[in-house]
């Protein structure tokens, strides 16, 4: 039926066009079954939350270099991890990171737990983070929903409610969407529309895998969504 019509030409668009990041596994790889390694993810999207992906890229590369486990960054001395992420901002960030990679290896013997719950228990990962990760190296049909995720959505489906307002709206939908077998993929194709295609200015709906389900396209208004609240 028309959900997983769209999980699957996204999924589809997503195996042609998506981003070659450093914390992702090529998707052919994680359908035949390889999961990415939680720590990468979790490292990469902590980084991500605040910081473009341009300016995590190189960040990413060179803590993963020095610190490629989450025993040695819970071993790490926490000056040189505030050093590393010297220029990233935000740096309670830097500091949780350090405290999460020991309550992982003190709570949960180095191995980061595989359910949101479980991993919203732990410092600095929250909602977004936890689905993320939990839908990313886990497979769980989790619901990841940024920024990105909430316009996609705001457009799809023409959402009049403005945002924060239609938040519990758009993760409803987006639980729907989740395809069982790939969430994972799901989730990073959600991004990765969101970030190259369905952008905040001058959409490339021509480009869109999911053009001829668009409410917003059908209105020939994309860009009014997500509605803004009026002041
Ligand atoms: N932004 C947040 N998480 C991301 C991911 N996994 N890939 C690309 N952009 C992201």
């Amino acid at each position: 039926e028309d959900r997983g019509a769209t999980a699957a030409a996204l999924l589809s668009w997503y195996d042609r066009h998506h981003r070659r990041l450093p914390w992702r596994l090529p998707p052919r790889e994680v359908r035949n079954g390889a999961s990415p390694d939680p720590y990468r993810v979790w490292l990469s999207e902590i980084m991500l939350q605040q910081t473009t992906v341009s300016a995590v890229k190189p960040y990413f590369e060179r803590i993963m270099a020095r610190w490629p486990t989450v025993e040695a960054l819970a071993n790490a001395d926490a000056d040189d991890v505030m050093k590393a992420w010297a220029g990233l901002g935000y740096y309670s960030r830097a500091r949780n990171l350090k405290k999460c990679a020991e309550t992982v290896m003190d709570r949960h013997g180095g191995a980061f737990p595989d359910t949101e719950e479980e991993l919203k228990r732990l410092p600095g990962i929250g909602d977004y983070t936890a689905a993320a990760i939990a839908a990313i190296s886990f497979g769980r049909p989790a619901a990841v929903v940024d920024g990105n995720v909430e316009r996609v959505i705001a457009r799809l489906h023409a959402i009049e409610t403005p945002l924060p307002a239609a938040k519990a709206e758009i993760r409803h939908i987006v639980q729907r969407l989740v395809p069982e077998d790939r969430p994972g993929d799901f989730a990073q194709a959600m991004m990765d529309l969101g970030a190259t295609i369905c952008t905040p200015r001058s959409p490339s709906c021509i480009l869109c895998p999911v053009r001829d389900s668009c409410a917003a396209r059908a209105l020939s208004a994309p860009e009014r969504f997500p509605v803004k609240a009026p002041k």
